[in-house]
C-alpha cells in the first residue's frame, strides 16, 4: 500500500488487555479531574476488557464514579425489555452494576422514542467528554453503516447482513439478531470532545487500514477519525497488520 503520514497515529499494544488497561487509566484520570464527566460507552467484544480493567482500577484507586453520566452509542429495536443482549442490559451487567453505580446514570437510546430526543439529552448533559468506540469489520461506527452521512443525528437504522452475522455470536443464531437499531449518528459521535477508538483482532485489520490510511469517505464511517481533533487509537498487532510499519507508533505506556 501507499505509505503516507497518517492523520492519526495508532498505538499498537502487545495485547487487548494492555490496551484496555491504558484506556481505563485515562478514564480514571478524566473522572479524577472532572467527577461529573460525560462518558460515551460502546458495546461489543472490543470494549469488554476496558470495562473489566475499569472495574478493577476503580476498586484499587477508590475513584468516585458516582457523578459520571454514561451515554450508550446505540440500542437494538424490538428486543423485549430486559433482554440480556439489549445494550442497556449489557452495559448494566458489564459496567454499571460492577461499579456499584445507579442504573439512572446510564442513558441508552429508547427505541420507542423520537431518535432526536437522544441528541437533546446529550446536549443537555453538556455534550460527551470522551467517547469509547469500537469499529465494525465493515468500518461502521456504532450502527452507522457504510453510506451514512457524516452529519447524521441519532437515527433508526436497518442493520446490514454483515453486521447481523458479526453479532450473531451474542444471540441464538443470525435470525435472532434484530434487523433494526437506533444509533447515535456520525454527527452526534463527532461532537464528542475526545475519541478513544479501539480495534483488536485480525477481523478488524481491513477496517483499520481503510479508516486510518484510506480516503475519508462515507463508505468507511470510521474514516471520520481522520477529521476528529482529539483522538486516541489503540489496537493490537493483529488489527494493525494491514498498516505498514511506518504507520504504527511504537507501543507506549499511557
Ligand atoms: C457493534 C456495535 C458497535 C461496535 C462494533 C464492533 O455492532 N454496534 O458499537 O463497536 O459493532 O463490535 P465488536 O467490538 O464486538 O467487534
Amino acid at each position: 500500500m501507499n505509505v503516507r503520514a497518517l492523520a492519526v497515529s495508532p498505538t499498537v499494544f502487545d495485547s487487548a488487555n494492555e490496551a484496555a488497561g491504558a484506556v481505563a487509566r485515562r478514564l480514571v484520570a478524566l473522572v479524577q479531574a472532572r467527577p461529573d464527566a460525560v462518558i460515551g460507552v460502546a458495546t461489543g467484544s472490543t470494549v469488554e476488557p476496558v470495562y473489566r480493567a475499569l472495574v478493577e482500577l476503580a476498586r484499587q484507586t477508590q475513584v468516585v464514579l458516582g457523578g459520571v453520566r454514561w451515554f450508550a452509542l446505540d440500542e437494538y429495536v424490538g428486543l423485549p425489555p430486559g433482554h440480556p443482549q439489549s445494550y442497556r442490559e449489557v452495559l448494566l451487567r458489564q459496567l454499571i452494576r460492577p461499579l456499584g453505580l445507579a442504573p439512572t446514570s446510564l442513558h441508552v437510546p429508547d427505541p420507542d422514542a423520537d431518535p432526536g430526543s437522544y441528541d437533546e439529552l446529550i446536549d443537555a448533559a453538556g455534550g460527551i467528554d470522551r467517547q469509547l468506540l469500537g469499529i465494525g469489520r465493515n468500518g461502521h461506527l456504532a450502527f452507522n453503516e457504510p453510506g451514512t452521512p457524516f452529519d447524521s443525528p441519532t437515527h433508526r437504522v436497518a442493520l446490514t447482513d454483515d453486521t447481523r452475522a458479526a453479532n450473531a455470536r451474542f444471540f441464538e443464531g443470525e435470525e435472532s439478531v434484530p434487523g433494526f437499531a437506533v444509533t447515535q449518528g456520525l454527527g452526534t459521535i463527532f461532537r464528542a470532545r475526545e475519541w478513544e477508538l479501539l480495534a483488536f483482532g485480525a477481523s478488524k485489520a481491513a477496517a483499520v487500514r481503510d479508516a486510518l490510511a484510506g480516503p475519508v469517505s462515507a463508505q468507511c464511517p470510521a474514516s471520520l477519525v481522520q477529521r476528529h481533533p482529539a483522538v486516541t487509537v489503540s489496537m493490537d498487532a493483529a488489527a494493525a497488520a494491514l498498516l505498514s510499519a511506518e504507520h504504527a507508533a511504537v507501543g507506549r505506556p499511557a
